[in-house]
């Protein structure tokens, strides 16, 4: 398997992650442009929702199409073939992001100087935590007047509960901002705003004692320079590449994505430094990627923005083994074989269509509405992938069908928007009531926006007044029908038909706890 070996080897998979506006898809592209993968700016589309917007729904429509060319890119570099997947940085897609992350090996986080450590990054990094992605951290916008860099790793440290190792250092900021000190490569790297070439101007600088400093930044700045570098080579460790591996340290650059500056060294520790595709947990063994048999799951189901094709793209993450076209697999929910002729890889802008895929890859392929999100794809034998759990959503609605004639179409619409994992759906015991969950508001409008186009089904929606949706479980059967029974007005089943616990409030979820103390209440659905 000596080709299986060497393809997993230089693959790298990751992901970026930022508050929205701090970033992200100003460095997704200059990450493009330096790798090769484009030769202009302005190609990649910020996948951002413009609330501004009259109709919102509109803008997500847009948002759709754009999503699709960059789920995923895919590019070649320094012999590495690198996968950069994108995630949706409007905050009521979350949880799309979420699911992302899973497929990732690792992350490159980015932060606006001027503004800090801001909300939605401390929430991405709690996902990060939980499976232990390794994690390194641009420091942004340095061209502009922001806070002070040991202050912005401090709050690193502290709100996302990582240690850090600074790999670069500024030499001032805004107005005086001169460039950066690699700590990693030990060269100068000097700041020209606005510079149009791709190339940052770098020297090599072993010695930042060397008389040679003043000749470029300055007596002031060199001094700042010499005294801040002491400093820091004295609070932190040396960078242990293993410790950043495993979650425990992550390496920060600063720069400025806009202008050009930083990337190029940024990519150049990424491709040194980054992991290659990771051992993933079934829920019986752990799989790793050299063994010979295909296994993969599905993160992410895209439907097709045109009514009349109905077609989806199931994104799957290739976890072990080689990937081919037109062989069957397996799919571990009904274990159902399934064929595909049509797979695409996504190289940067471009589809093409492939015949194979290795560990780290991924693929896309059309389905016509079998496959769903967390669905397990293998050769020979296989379980569930582990870490795809539902959260419990924020925002809950009933569904009111206002069209008796569409029910049917509703109910199937209903299920292939949950299946893509737009939001979540619970059943009530009693009365079939249906709820749909959802981290944010506007998924209430592309449901029914997409419901009445694609399906046409009209439906309007109740709120509840309901605080969380909690997954229950007990040792034996007994206690559980016992719970159910008594409590039937609140139990609604999920996608998976699991028993789920509608709590009005947070005082009342305590009362259930400590009535039955044998019912075990879960906040994900993986428990
Ligand atoms: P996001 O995907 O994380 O939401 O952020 P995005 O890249 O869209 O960047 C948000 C804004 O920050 C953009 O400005 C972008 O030009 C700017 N920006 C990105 N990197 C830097 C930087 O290094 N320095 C400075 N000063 N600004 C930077 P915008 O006005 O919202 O959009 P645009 O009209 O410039 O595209």
């Amino acid at each position: 398997m000596k080709g299986l070996e060497q393809e997993i080897a230089r693959r790298r998979t990751f992901g970026i992650i930022s508050h929205p506006d701090a970033g992200k898809t100003t460095l997704t592209e200059k990450l493009l442009l330096f790798g090769g993968a484009i030769n202009t700016a302005g190609a990649v589309k910020s996948n951002k929702i413009k609330m501004h917007a009259r109709s919102d729904w509109m803008e997500i429509e847009k948002q759709r199409g754009i999503s699709v060319s960059t789920s995923v890119m895919g590019f070649e570099y320094n012999g590495k073939k690198i996968n950069l997947l994108d995630t949706p940085g409007h905050q009521d897609f979350a949880e799309d992001t979420f699911r992302t992350l899973t497929a990732v090996d690792s992350v490159i986080m980015v932060i606006d100087c001027v503004k800090g450590v801001e909300i939605q990054t401390e929430k991405l990094m709690e996902v990060c935590r939980m499976r232990n992605t390794p994690v390194l951290a641009f420091i942004n916008k340095l061209d502009r007047e922001g806070r002070d860099p040991f202050e912005l790793l401090d709050e690193i440290e502290q709100k996302l509960n990582i240690k850090v190792r600074p790999l670069s250092w500024p030499i001032g900021m805004g107005k005086s901002f001169r460039g950066v000190y690699n700590l990693f490569e030990k060269r100068l790297n000097l700041f020209e705003p606005g510079k149009a070439k791709i190339t940052d101007n770098q020297i090599e600088f072993e010695d930042i004692n060397s008389p040679e400093l003043e000749d470029y930044i300055g007596e002031n700045a060199a001094a700042e320079l010499r005294e801040e570098i002491e400093l820091i080579e004295g609070v932190y460790p040396e960078f242990s590449v293993d410790e950043y591996l495993n979650g425990e340290v992550a390496p920060v650059f600063f720069g400025s994505a806009v202008n050009n500056f930083g990337v190029n060294e940024l990519l150049n520790c990424f491709v040194q430094i980054a992991p290659e595709p990771k051992s993933r947990e079934t829920e019986e063994r752990e799989v790793i990627p050299t063994e010979k048999d295909f296994t993969g799951f599905v993160f992410k189901i895209h439907a097709n923005m045109d009514p009349k094709h109905r077609n989806r793209i199931a994104f799957i993450r290739v976890c072990s083994g080689k990937f081919e076209r037109n062989k069957f697999y397996h799919r571990v929910r009904e274990n159902q074989k399934m064929r595909f002729s049509n797979v695409t890889a996504f190289m940067a802008q471009d589809k093409e269509i492939i015949d194979e895929a290795y560990p780290g890859d991924i693929v896309g392929l059309y389905d016509t509405g079998n496959l769903k999100i967390g669905d397990t794809l293998f050769e020979s034998n296989g379980s569930n992938f582990k870490g795809i759990p539902a959260f419990s959503p924020e925002i809950f609605k009933e569904v009111i069908n206002k069209d008796a004639m569409k029910t049917k179409q509703l109910e199937k619409g209903l299920r292939q928007l949950m299946d893509e994992g737009v939001a979540q759906l619970f059943e009530y015991e009693m009365g079939s009531r249906k709820i749909v969950g959802t981290v944010g508001a506007l998924q209430f409008e592309v449901i029914q926006h997409r419901l009445k186009e694609e399906y046409g089904a009209s439906v309007a929606f109740q709120p509840q007044n309901i605080y969380k949706a909690c997954w229950v479980s007990a040792e034996n059967e007994k206690d559980m029908n016992e719970f159910i029974k008594s409590k039937r007005r609140h139990i609604a089943v999920d996608k998976d038909g699991k028993y789920v616990f509608m709590a009005e409030s947070k005082a009342w979820l305590q009362m259930i706890q400590d009535n039955f103390p044998d019912i075990k209440v879960h906040f994900t659905s993986e428990f």
